[in-house]
């Protein structure tokens, strides 16, 4: 959701150092770690939570996120961008069933990772063109983000009705085989969708930033996360992925993104030159 600032409203930029001081003291009381995170977007980000917060200096921004946790994590909820949609990209769906579902046939079970999944309409979608090519029951799916707010979303999977006019054009485009309207139920202007596509998926939250590997995978999907990401950050999140993908395994970036510059590029063939699909082979 978009919120409008009045621009008579602004209080302060925050400057170079103060922004330096300030991901340091979150580092240190949280332990969540920004410094890796694109300049001018982070920067623009915070400005806008102390606006949107009516905050006058950097003090009263620094205190209050010391002190105050849910102000925290209405800074992170600010700070992340969270859009999303359902079958975005239909492109990349497309691609996923043509180039990565054949090799997910071969195994009885088999393992999926959404990293940075938001509110969950992208692992809601995988699901869905899993269950139309009859492969959902071999599927673990989990779906991953730093921020509880966005889970606590992906988890109810309770979307404003407005959307899904544009969604079920995408579903359209992706290649969807029946219609988007027979997996979910509409009441009061929102959409639930249907709860057999979460059977097999676990949300639970996992910060790019400093968490391990935690499984195995056969397919790890991420995109629109690493754009956010220095290019040192997008190197150990990507040394990150490689640990956690089995041998032959695939990583789906998305046309944003690229592995292009990594020195783990040669530990992967590419199998989509536009959608960025990649296949472990060493
Ligand atoms: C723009 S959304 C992308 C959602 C979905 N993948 C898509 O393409 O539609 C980016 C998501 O990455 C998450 N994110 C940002 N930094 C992260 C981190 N360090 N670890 C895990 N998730 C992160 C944000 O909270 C946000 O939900």
């Amino acid at each position: 959701m978009v919120t409008s600032i009045n621009p008579l409203s602004k209080t302060f930029d925050i400057s170079d150092s103060e922004k330096a001081e300030l991901l340091q003291i979150i580092h240190n009381r949280y332990e969540f770690d920004f410094t890796g995170y694109s300049e001018a977007s982070l920067k623009r980000r915070i400005n806008r939570f102390a606006d949107l917060k009516n905050m006058n200096n950097f003090f009263e921004l620094k205190n209050g996120l010391l002190n105050n946790e849910s102000l925290f994590f209405d800074f992170v909820q600010e700070v992340t961008v969270n859009v999303t949609e359902m079958f975005r990209d239909p492109s990349f769906y497309k691609a996923v069933k043509e180039k990565i579902f054949p090799y997910l046939e071969t195994h009885p079970y088999f393992k999926i990772w959404h990293a940075g999944c938001s509110s969950g309409e992208e692992p809601y979608s995988m699901a869905i063109m899993l269950k139309e090519n009859n492969l959902l029951d071999n599927a673990r799916i989990y779906a991953t983000d730093l921020n509880q707010n966005v889970l606590s979303q992906a988890r109810e999977a309770i979307y404003p009705a407005r959307y899904f006019q544009e969604y079920s054009q995408n579903y359209i485009n992706a290649g969807g085989k029946n219609s988007l309207a027979d997996y979910y139920v509409t009441n009061s202007g929102m959409v639930k969708l249907d709860q057999q596509l979460s059977r097999n998926m676990v949300f639970s939250s996992h910060n790019l930033v400093v968490d391990r590997s935690f499984n195995e995978f056969h397919l790890i999907v991420c995109r629109n996360v690493l754009i956010y990401f220095k290019q040192p950050l997008q190197e150990k999140v990507f040394q990150l992925f490689y640990d956690s993908l089995c041998m032959f395994g695939y990583l789906a970036l998305g046309s944003k993104e690229t592995l292009q510059f990594s020195k783990l590029f040669d530990r992967f063939e590419v199998v989509d030159k536009k959608e960025k699909i990649y296949r472990k082979i060493a």
